[in-house]
């Protein structure tokens, strides 16, 4: 049954879900859903990263992860933590760049280890690959959910790999680098709409009376009345749409935690604006092209814009760290040399390469593609010193 039969079967029997309850389950269904079983990152998939573009980018955050675990003074056994670490390129980038360069770096090789947050069959099954060499035995759904910690290798660098199906399973007794690159735009969002005689409703996602075709419609529940009673909220004009994401709040309060108990910093990368959010952005992606979210289930990439406004929010909530910026990812590489290292790269590659390296500068750096879509928001504890990059941005 593909997955669009089972979700118009399911709406008919439990009646209409809400978008973020069609998001969650159509993004993350073991057997069917779009990144345990279909989603495809690069050129030749359905959207490109950063990291899948040019190793530059994992270099770069390698590079400050070194400036801030020397900024705050933190032992040289450096740990990171990726959430959703797609193919494992980004990790892998970041660990090379400090495996050559962290024993100049601190006088001495540094001992390095990682954990990686993922629940996709196929990203496990990559990452591994990527990190480790190759794949010892194919990880299952059933072991992710069964095993808190379901995979542990030694692989580059020496580093020692573990990977885990939930931050809450990994322990929080030590100094670590957060990683999150295009993590939270896949974490569901809800929907909701202000109208004249009914306040807040939530938009929810119905079936058609006799065919496999779903459409949104709108229905008062639990969460639309609770917008109705949040201040923030409550001037908006009659007709404004506003998006939500409880779970990227949760992930953020998380890892704000356990900043704030063992030390650390967190780098969250993401498109999103910090203002308040006054339009949906719920969308899917396929071969590159926007497409009907609610047609193709399982088979295109979901995703909503991060809000960097509500996240701040979820951090200031949390005693003893701090949020930094969001900053645009232009500035953040700029500041971070970009524009140097990509002319040393320039200057070195064959003249049909060149083309290539100046795409990549652009498409990273320039306002009209990533460059100030993409935010880069970082988390530390309220001691520790001002990161480098976000000097004068801090909150
Ligand atoms: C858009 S991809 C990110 C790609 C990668 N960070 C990069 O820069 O190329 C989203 C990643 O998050 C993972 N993911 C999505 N929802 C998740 C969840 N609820 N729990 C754990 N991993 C999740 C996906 O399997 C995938 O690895």
């Amino acid at each position: 049954m593909s997955l669009l039969s089972h979700f118009c079967r399911r709406i008919r029997l439990t009646g209409p879900i809400s978008v973020g309850e069609l998001m969650q389950d159509v993004i993350m269904d073991p057997k069917h859903g779009y990144y345990p079983q279909a989603a495809r990152i690069g050129h030749k998939g359905d959207f490109i990263t950063a990291p899948e573009l040019t190793p530059v980018f994992g270099e770069i955050i390698g590079a400050w992860s070194l400036l801030y675990w020397q900024q705050a003074q933190l032992p040289i056994n450096v740990h990171f933590t990726e959430l959703g670490p797609g193919r494992g390129t980004l990790m892998r980038d970041i660990i090379d760049t400090v495996g050559i360069i962290g024993p100049a770096f601190f006088g001495k090789a540094p001992k390095l280890s990682a954990s990686l947050i993922e629940i996709s069959e196929q990203f496990i099954a990559e990452q591994e690959k990527l990190l480790c060499g190759n794949v010892r035995n194919p990880i299952t759904p059933q072991q992710i959910f069964d095993n808190p910690n379901y995979l542990t290798r030694t692989g580059l660098h020496k580093a020692r790999f573990k990977w885990y199906s939930m931050l809450d399973h990994l322990p929080d007794d030590r100094p670590t680098l957060y990683v999150m690159n295009e993590f939270l735009d896949a974490l569901p969002v809800n929907q909701f709409q202000k109208t004249e005689e009914k306040g807040w409703v939530e938009i929810m996602v119905d079936v058609e009376k006799d065919e496999n075709k779903l459409f949104y419609t709108t229905y008062k529940t639990g969460r639309s009345i609770k917008v109705d009673q949040d201040k923030d909220y409550a001037k908006l004009p009659v007709g404004t749409q506003i998006e939500h994401s409880p779970m990227s709040g949760k992930v953020v309060t998380a890892l704000s935690e356990r900043i704030a108990k063992s030390g650390g910093a967190a780098l969250i990368i993401d498109y999103g604006e910090d203002q308040m959010s006054t339009e949906l952005t719920f969308r899917a992606f396929k071969n590159h092209q926007q497409v009907n979210p609610l047609e193709d289930l399982g088979l295109c990439d979901l995703t909503a814009d991060v809000n960097f406004r509500d996240l701040k929010k979820s951090i200031a909530e949390v005693d003893g760290v701090k949020a930094h910026g969001p900053i645009t990812q232009s500035s953040f590489l700029t500041l971070m040399g970009i524009g140097e290292r990509f002319r040393q790269l320039y200057s070195r590659v064959p003249e049909e390469k060149q083309d290539s390296i100046i795409h990549a500068h652009n498409f990273l750096c320039s306002p009209e593609e990533m460059g100030d879509r993409f935010k880069v928001l970082c988390v530390t504890r309220e001691s520790d010193p001002v990161p480098f990059c976000f000097e004068g941005a801090s909150s």
